[in-house]
């Protein structure tokens, strides 16, 4: 399902005591969805299940961020990170999320699992200017260069740590 909302400057925030949860087959789409993820995301649980995860993608994140949760699911490791989300009526909401692969007895993936929790406004501070830069590269750059670029930068910023050190210790 392509995603045609406008973004709106509406902002809703996590509750201290809130879990967002899904799971998704192995190509992102939904194949659950908690009540709390439900009353954030906007959408039935109808619209939700078998839809593409990016039905709640925010146009302000960076596809970098994306391209790094994809290839640390790939290579069976967990993935730490600030996502901003979109709701069905264009408002946003920030969580921290944890991703993760499940597998079958044999030992192969058969799809993941997501819980996100409210992050700290002090994480959100150092986390939005990062990934507006990395935004602002994305669109400058050539489509085939943008995700490599963006994620040069990320790199760039981390000084050494990677990504899940990063966000982990802010
Ligand atoms: C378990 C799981 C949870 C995900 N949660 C989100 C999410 O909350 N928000 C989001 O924008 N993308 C999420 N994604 C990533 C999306 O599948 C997708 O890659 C992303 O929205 C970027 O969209 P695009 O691949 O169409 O560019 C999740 C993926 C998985 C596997």
């Amino acid at each position: 399902m392509k995603n045609k909302i406008q973004p709106t400057r509406e902002e809703v925030f996590l509750r201290d005591n809130d879990f967002i949860v899904s799971k998704t087959d192995l190509k992102g789409r939904i194949i659950y969805a908690n009540k709390i993820f439900i009353e954030f995301s906007g959408y039935t649980q109808d619209e939700l299940l078998n839809s593409q995860h990016n039905i709640i993608r925010h146009p302000d994140m960076p596809r970098g961020v994306f391209e790094l949760l994809w290839k640390t699911l790939q290579s069976g490791e967990e993935f730490n990170g600030y996502v901003k989300n979109m709701s069905k009526n264009g408002g946003s909401y920030w969580v921290f999320a944890n991703v993760t692969p499940s597998y079958d007895h044999q030992k192969n993936p058969i799809g993941y699992y997501s819980v996100r929790r409210k992050p700290s406004e002090a994480a959100l501070s150092i986390i939005e200017p990062i990934y507006k830069e990395m935004l602002a590269v994305e669109k400058n750059a050539g489509a085939k260069e943008a995700i490599g670029i963006s994620t040069q930068l990320l790199t760039n910023k981390l000084q050494g740590e990677d990504y899940d050190q990063f966000v982990l210790s802010i």
